[in-house]
């Protein structure tokens, strides 16, 4: 079978390999933080100190991990692809820029990026925020992380839901699936067209019966040969 155009869901198992902590594993973020203290309005509204040091300390992350061979062979798969493949994040790390993606959409926002409420200019980040930095366009003190948070909408659903209903395969890698409206994706593919749908995680997902195929164990290993039967079809 010939795909001219993939889209793929990523969650944080792809990046783990690259030394970036998951939420739900065992060492997960979530376990040594709750998220209704650093990942709501509310909790930023109640602690902003707190949120900002949470994101600060993994925007300060970034420089010290690395691409992995799973967002290596996503890169070339759309380098190399006779046709279109969009991936489509929950990453807030800047990993499959790094590996060479062009095509990616971060739907729970971006750690490189800072947002002013005030004036609602966008920057790109990459120092510590604190409370008191002024927002370089309108040098109010009302900068928060570009990350979307429980509770909020995530970004650029319109064109996600354009994608899902227009792509061939649908490739889901390391995310739990449970998260909404991420999790929710392989069924809405389902519904709106015959695409082909794939599994890639470590272990099964909360979604996995949904898949029409599945490949369980390491992102790094599975995505280098999955992307080569890929292309040698193409
Ligand atoms: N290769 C493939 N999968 C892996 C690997 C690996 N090397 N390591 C871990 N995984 C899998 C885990 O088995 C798990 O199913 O990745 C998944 C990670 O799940 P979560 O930690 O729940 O991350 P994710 O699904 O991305 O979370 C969704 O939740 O808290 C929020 O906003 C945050 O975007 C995040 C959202």
């Amino acid at each position: 079978m010939q795909y001219r155009n993939i889209v793929i869901l990523t969650g944080a198992g792809i990046s783990a390999e690259s030394g970036v902590a998951t939420f739900r594993d065992n060492g997960g973020l979530w376990e040594s933080h709750r998220i209704e203290e650093v990942a709501t309005p509310e909790a930023f509204a109640a602690d902003p100190i707190l949120v900002h040091n949470f994101y600060n300390m993994r925007r300060a992350q970034l420089p010290t991990v690395q691409p992995n061979d799973a967002h290596k062979a996503l890169a070339r798969l759309e380098r190399e692809l006779n046709g279109k493949c969009t991936i489509i994040t929950q990453n807030v790390d800047n990993l499959h820029e790094r590996a060479g993606s062009e095509s990616v959409i971060h739907m729970h926002g971006e750690l490189s990026k800072i947002r002013c409420e005030a004036c609602k200019s966008i920057h790109l980040w990459e120092i510590d925020c604190l409370t008191e930095t002024p927002c370089p366009n309108c040098e109010q003190a009302a900068l928060r992380p570009h990350i979307v948070w429980f509770g909020e909408m995530p970004f650029y659903m319109d064109d996600i839901y354009g994608l899902l209903r227009s792509c061939d395969v649908f490739i889901s890698v390391g995310t739990s699936g449970n998260v909404y409206p991420a999790a929710g994706f392989v069924s809405e593919v389902r519904r709106l067209g015959n695409a082909h749908t794939v599994e890639v995680n470590l272990e099964p997902s909360e979604g996995t019966s949904l898949f029409a195929e599945c490949r369980h164990g390491k992102a790094g290993d599975l995505l280098p040969k999955l992307v080569d039967e890929i292309l040698r079809l193409n």
